[in-house]
């Protein structure tokens, strides 16, 4: 009993101690700035959980999550992040008078204002995470009165100007996140006090000039980030001998020329690294140090200068998990690559290189494989299921590839990408691929030689998103199991032998985009019966080069609802992959402007109708003005009769517009004058009439668009009915645009397309500053990624666009 007592008594007292420990009481004046504090701010008391509590009946010490005092009642602690704030805090706020303040956390608010100055008054700040909160302007020198701070993250905000070199004074900073800002300057600093500095972060700004060699001074830096800048000028890796605890390094996607191989330096000197990247560096050789970096794992020279062989040592390094040598100029693998299976690497990526002989087998480990782009010239070996059975990336696109698709390609538990394209395999495609699609997202055959039906053998829990089999011999009706796979987006089974009537059943796929039919030997009418919201996402829909015939049902075009609208939501429409994160970029052969051209994941700001040699007759519907945001339109090559429909002045994006060789009468509407964005017009082989209408760029256009309607004048054909024909007319180049371009003015726009793989790019496409520098950053990866491709800035006619050409 006694015992008893005394345990509760000594319970109670130590409760008792406790409480007045962790609860000590709010000083009035502290209360009374975060108040004031409070009351500036714009919020949604709904949705903010935190300043929700903060009332002055309360004491603040009590505020839990948000404030945490000392012993005295100083508020020593503010946690406000993901508050949802959306304003009214500024320079002038009661919050800089907390001068007790050791940790400050604001991250991810949109305070939309410039960098307050005041931060720098609260002398005793060890940590100070401003992640995300809109603040833009420049970073004060005064940042050095900060004695104490240890961790300061401004990442994801919109700074500018030069980083102060004051902020290398700092003594006790250990941390810098000063990443996805716009800042462009960083001056060597000199009186470096840095000296705990360990993780320095610079990465996604515009900063420009040569390395900062002051960086060199950072003795204890272990990770280094200062990819996708503008650093100029050269670098030799050996610099980095002086940086002994560095582990993390990435500087990639500058303009740096980097040396790789130093001679006498000791390539056991270098530091341990753990991650390495240094993409798109201008390395011309592959560094040889990398043979004793036995502790690192993740090693990325892709888009470099590197020629030659890839030595075989690189598999041996124990530690090496994922490999990224893609976009160089490597010949060889060196051999023997037969004992290699036990290796640990999950991620090998070697595509767009100049690597022959046969397919490689790697790692049993191996998660995601990209061989694409290269001269491999085998067959794919039958024992492939031994090794990949825990693939979910397998790419060998664009190779010599031959034979047959093995069997044991099927059966990986974890399968979601395969991608065969552009190869020689022939044979049949094997049913069981199909029965695969319960996990399988990505099945592309296209660009091969296979034959023979689609097997019908769709899973029930059908997960395909992309089914490109375009560029094949293949031949039947589109399989009806296909109506299982309810996520499709995209169908490309163009250019095979296919035949049947229209496939129907995919109209009630709520997600289909791309329908590409076109080249094959489909033939009837396209009535379908009555399906509640039929082609609801529909973007492309390419059925031409076949044999469908009748009048064109108007409804078709109604329930086109993603092309009503030329502002619609930007969809990003990117496939992402479950694990790793990695993102495929879908491509599709459309034709735009008489050229034929593969569109690579710009699914959704792309429009296309394209109904062209088929049997079509009847009118124009007018349904088909509804599609605001329709950029190509293509319906030559049928027996299309009528006028042309005067409101065809709606299709405010239209760029390219051929109604050639059809049976039109009438004159062509002067509201035709009013399409701005019209580069390539076709109106050639009808039966029109009367004066062309004299318009913006109409006059700009060849006389073959106009050639042969015989009732047709005025520039560009002669002036009066029925004078000269334009066969005597010279010549004009095309209408100031490159015939073999194409010009993505939408970009401009700002419609929004994601390429990426292997890369994760966040579309925060709400503010401007953030939009600019995503656009940088999509322009930064397609000429990394597409270097068939290029971008080019164009001025036409006042605006600038960007322009892919190849
Ligand atoms: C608390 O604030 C309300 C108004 O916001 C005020 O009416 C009240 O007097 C305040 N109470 C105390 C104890 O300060
Ligand atoms: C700072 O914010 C407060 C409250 O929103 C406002 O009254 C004041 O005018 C602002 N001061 C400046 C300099 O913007
Ligand atoms: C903020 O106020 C300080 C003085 O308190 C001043 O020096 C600084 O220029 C101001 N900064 C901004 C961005 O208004
Ligand atoms: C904030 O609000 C208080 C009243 O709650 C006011 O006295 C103060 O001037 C306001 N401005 C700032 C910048 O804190
Ligand atoms: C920031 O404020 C300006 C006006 O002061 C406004 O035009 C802009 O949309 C705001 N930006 C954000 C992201 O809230
Ligand atoms: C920074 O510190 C200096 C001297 O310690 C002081 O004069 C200055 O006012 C401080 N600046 C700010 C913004 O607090
Ligand atoms: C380094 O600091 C000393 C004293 O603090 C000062 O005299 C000197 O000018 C500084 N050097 C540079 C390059 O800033
Ligand atoms: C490097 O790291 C080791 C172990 O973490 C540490 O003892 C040493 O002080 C560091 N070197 C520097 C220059 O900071
Ligand atoms: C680096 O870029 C700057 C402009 O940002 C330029 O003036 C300088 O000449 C460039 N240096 C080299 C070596 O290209
Ligand atoms: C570096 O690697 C080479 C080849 O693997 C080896 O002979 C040498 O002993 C290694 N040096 C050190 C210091 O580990
Ligand atoms: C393959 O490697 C394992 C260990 O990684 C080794 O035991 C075996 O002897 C090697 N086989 C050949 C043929 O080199
Ligand atoms: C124009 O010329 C064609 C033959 O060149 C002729 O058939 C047609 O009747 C003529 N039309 C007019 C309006 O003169």
């Amino acid at each position: 009993m006694r015992i008893t007592l005394l345990v509760s008594f000594l319970l109670c007292f130590y409760y008792c101690i406790y409480i007045t420990h962790a609860t000590p009481k709010c000083l009035e004046d502290q209360q009374t700035l975060l108040l004031q504090f409070k009351n500036n701010l714009t919020f949604d008391p709904e949705t903010s959980i935190k300043l929700s509590v903060w009332y002055n009946t309360t004491d603040c010490c009590q505020w839990v999550d948000s404030v945490i005092c000392d012993n005295e009642g100083h508020v020593i602690a503010l946690y406000l992040d993901n508050e949802l704030i959306s304003g009214g805090f500024n320079n002038s706020s009661s919050l800089f008078s907390l001068q007790h303040l050791q940790k400050l956390d604001l991250s991810y608010n949109n305070f939309n204002s410039s960098f307050p100055s005041g931060f720098t008054k609260l002398a005793k700040l060890t940590t100070l995470e401003l992640t995300n909160c809109h603040f833009y302007g420049t970073l004060p020198n005064s940042i050095s009165n900060l004695t104490y701070l240890t961790y300061l993250k401004l990442s994801d905000n919109d700074l500018s100007g030069a980083i102060p070199s004051s902020l290398f004074t700092l003594p006790s900073l250990e941390e810098i996140y000063l990443d996805n800002n716009q800042f462009s300057k960083l001056d060597e600093f000199f009186n470096v006090s840095s000296f705990l500095l360990r993780n320095l972060d610079l990465r996604n700004n515009y900063i420009s000039g040569p390395f900062p060699i002051s960086i060199f001074q950072l003795k204890s830096l272990s990770e280094l980030d200062l990819s996708f800048n503008k650093f100029n000028g050269s670098l030799h890796l050996y610099k980095f001998l002086e940086l002994r605890n560095l582990t993390t390094l990435d500087i990639s996607y500058n303009n740096l020329f980097l040396y790789g191989n130093p001679k006498n330096v000791d390539p056991s000197s270098f530091p341990a690294f753990s991650s390495l990247m240094l993409a798109s560096c201008n390395l011309k050789i592959f560094p040889d140090f990398l043979i004793n970096q036995s502790t690192l794992e993740t090693l990325d020279l892709s888009d470099n200068k590197i020629q030659g062989v890839l030595p075989n040592w690189i598999w041996k390094l124990e530690g090496l998990l994922e490999l990224n040598i893609s976009h160089n100029f490597f010949t060889e693998l060196e051999g023997p690559l037969t004992n290699l299976t036990s290796i640990l690497m999950y991620r090998v990526d070697i595509h767009h290189n100049l690597l022959q002989g046969p397919l490689p087998a790697f790692s049993d480990r191996a998660r995601y494989l990209d061989y694409s782009i290269n001269r491999f010239s085998s067959a794919i070996p039958q024992d492939i299921r031994n090794h990949l059975s825990l693939a979910f990336f397998l790419s060998l696109a664009h190779n010599n590839l031959h034979g047959s698709i093995p069997d044991s390609l099927c059966g990986f538990r974890d399968f979601q990408l395969l991608d065969l394209s552009f190869n020689n395999f022939s044979g049949t495609i094997p049913s069981c691929l199909m029965t695969m699609t319960g996990t399988i997202k990505v099945l592309n055959l296209g660009r091969n030689n296979l034959q023979g039906p689609i097997p019908d053998t769709f899973s029930d829990s059908c997960t395909l998103q992309t089914l490109n089999l375009n560029g094949n011999l293949l031949h039947g009706p589109v399989p009806k199991s296909l109506a299982r796979c309810s996520e499709l987006e995209v169908l490309d089974i163009g250019k095979n032998q296919f035949d049947g009537h229209f496939p129907c059943f995919l109209q009630n796929i709520p997600t289909l985009s791309v329908l590409v039919l076109r080249n094959n030997k489909f033939y009837g009418t396209l009535r379908c019966s009555n399906s509640k919201n039929p082609w609801n996402m529909i973007q492309i829909m390419d059925i031409a080069f076949n044999n469908f015939c009748g009048k064109l049902p108007g409804k078709y075009f109604r329930t086109m609802k993603k092309m009503w609208h030329d502002n619609h939501n930007v969809g990003l429409s990117f496939i992402q992959l479950d694990s790793d994160e990695l993102h495929y970029q879908d491509s599709v052969t459309v034709v735009s402007k008489g050229q034929q051209f593969e569109l690579v994941k710009i699914l959704t700001i792309f429009t296309t109708i394209d109904f062209s040699s088929n049997h079509f007759q009847g009118v124009i519907p007018k349904d088909l003005i509804e599609l605001k945001a329709l950029y190509v339109l293509n319906f030559s090559n049928n027996a299309f009769s009528g006028k042309i429909p005067s409101t065809i002045g709606n299709l405010k994006q239209l760029e390219s517009l051929d109604l050639s060789n059809n049976s039109l009468v009438g004159e062509i509407p002067l509201q035709l004058a009013s399409l701005s964005f019209l580069s390539y017009l076709n109106l050639s082989f009808n039966h029109l009439v009367g004066k062309i209408p004299t318009g913006t760029q109409i006059q700009s256009f060849q006389a073959s668009s106009f050639e042969a309607n015989y009732g047709l004048y005025g520039p560009p054909l002669t002036e009066t009915p029925n004078g000269t024909r334009q066969d005597e007319l010279h010549p004009q180049p095309a209408s100031g645009r490159l015939a073999s371009s194409i010009d993505w003015s939408f970009l401009s726009v700002e419609l929004g397309f994601v390429f990426g793989l292997g890369i994760i790019i966040t579309p925060v496409m709400l503010w401007k500053q953030w939009r600019v520098k995503y656009w940088k950053l999509v322009d930064k990866i397609l000429c990394w990624m597409l270097s068939r491709m290029y971008l080019e800035y164009a001025t036409d006619r006042g605006q600038t666009y960007t322009v892919l050409r190849w």
